[in-house]
């Protein structure tokens, strides 16, 4: 990997320390020029004539996120957020009273309120499965409990928000397809940053973002649906003109690929702007990608060490890029904001945002970098001597 031609291609990586690509990562400079000169052709030729003329772009931005994640492009559906593709995804399955969602407590938080909105309208149950003492899932424990209370809907987050934790999604899909069960999985942290394979993985439904470790736009995200979720006829409760044809005064007909789960309204420069981002994924390589973030998290992470105050709190056997720090006695909402100053970018993250989590390991909040493939150890010691005279 040529670092420095990487960060070339990224004017903003001379000016800001951004560590906080779990956030929103920095964008390329070709996304942020196809963004911005489809809005200019958006103002000259008009919104809906711009689509037609730059169709083939388009189609090409569903091709790439196809490829990205190993799928057909039918089965490829563009959200406004991942949280907007989950929601999607999960209210097309016909919950009756009863039925069992089996999660985990590392579970995206709003994931969870979702779950419980759904509890409070249609009485199902959900049942949160804990890590085990390595962290993660334990897939006997798993495979156990979906004996027991064979649950209609299986969702697991691949890479949680709020921990470098990486959930075993492969051998859960095993699972799920040993005991035909709709699986469905959040991969809004993972993709960009690892493989994501969704024949490897085996899930029905996969809902992502652009923003963050991708390197794509705000505003935008996609929903992977298999063919068996297809076939299955499942689709969004509030499905619009773009997913069904009026066929008669009282009904409609289904649309034959993912593009059911869209609506018809897009933002068609982030469109264009994720496809772009997507391909230069692929282009950098996720093995490449894996790789470095390896050696820029354990750089970090050896760093930290010198820093008597400052608690790495991941535990699980295979870590993401996303190192979260206990900082006790210290605000540590003052501390992200006094980084600022020095330009560099991370996060803070209440209790609230990983409750169950965050309550077993007794964490009240954390500062969270997210460092990327296109960060270097200069900056990591750059933010090791800030965080140095902050706390000293
Ligand atoms: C694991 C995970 N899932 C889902 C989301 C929601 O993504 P969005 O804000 O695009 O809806 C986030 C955002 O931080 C996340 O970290």
């Amino acid at each position: 990997m040529d670092i420095n031609q990487l960060r070339s291609e990224t004017k903003s990586c001379n000016t800001t320390i951004h560590f906080n690509n779990a956030g929103a990562a920095l964008m390329p400079d070709v996304v942020l020029q196809t963004v911005q000169n489809y809005t200019t052709f958006e103002a000259e030729v008009g919104g809906y004539e711009a689509a037609y003329l730059r169709d083939n772009e388009i189609k090409a931005a569903y091709a790439a996120v196809a490829r990205l994640i190993n799928a057909k492009v039918e089965n490829i559906a563009f959200t406004s957020s991942a949280t907007d593709a989950y929601n999607r995804a999960l209210s097309s399955i016909i919950f009756q009273s009863g039925d069992v969602i089996l999660t985990t407590e590392s579970d995206y938080i709003s994931n969870h309120i979702a779950f419980m909105a759904l509890q409070k309208r249609f009485g199902i149950f959900v049942h949160n499965v804990p890590n085990n003492a390595e962290g993660e899932i334990d897939i006997a424990d798993f495979e156990r409990v979906i004996k027991k209370i064979n649950p209609k809907l299986v969702a697991v987050t691949h890479v949680p928000t709020n921990s470098g934790l990486v959930q075993p999604v492969i051998a859960i899909g095993e699972l799920c397809k040993k005991y035909d069960i709709l699986y469905l999985v959040d991969a809004c942290q993972s993709v960009g940053q690892l493989e994501v394979d969704v024949e490897k993985i085996h899930c029905d439904f996969l809902s992502a973002t652009s923003r963050k470790f991708l390197r794509g736009p705000r505003g935008i995200g996609f929903l992977y649906v298999s063919d068996k979720a297809l076939a299955l006829n499942l689709e969004p409760l509030f499905i619009d003109l773009a997913g069904a044809i009026w066929t008669s005064e009282k009904s409609y007909t289904l649309i034959k690929t993912a593009k059911r789960f869209e609506d018809w309204e897009f933002n068609y420069s982030l469109v264009l702007g994720m496809g772009v981002a997507a391909a230069y994924c692929v282009e950098v390589g996720i093995k490449n990608i894996e790789n470095q973030n390896k050696i820029l998290r354990d750089y970090l992470t050896s760093q930290l060490q010198t820093i008597k105050k400052v608690k790495d709190i991941d535990i699980a056997p295979h870590l993401s890029n996303i190192v979260m720090l206990q900082i006790e006695n210290y605000d540590v909402l003052a501390i992200r904001n006094k980084l600022y100053d020095f330009k560099i970018n991370t996060a803070y993250s209440h209790r609230t945002s990983a409750l169950i989590d965050y309550t077993k390991k007794n964490v009240q909040e954390a500062l969270r970098l997210s460092p990327h493939y296109y960060n270097t150890k200069q900056e990591i010691d750059f933010f090791i001597e800030k965080i140095a005279t902050i706390l000293h």
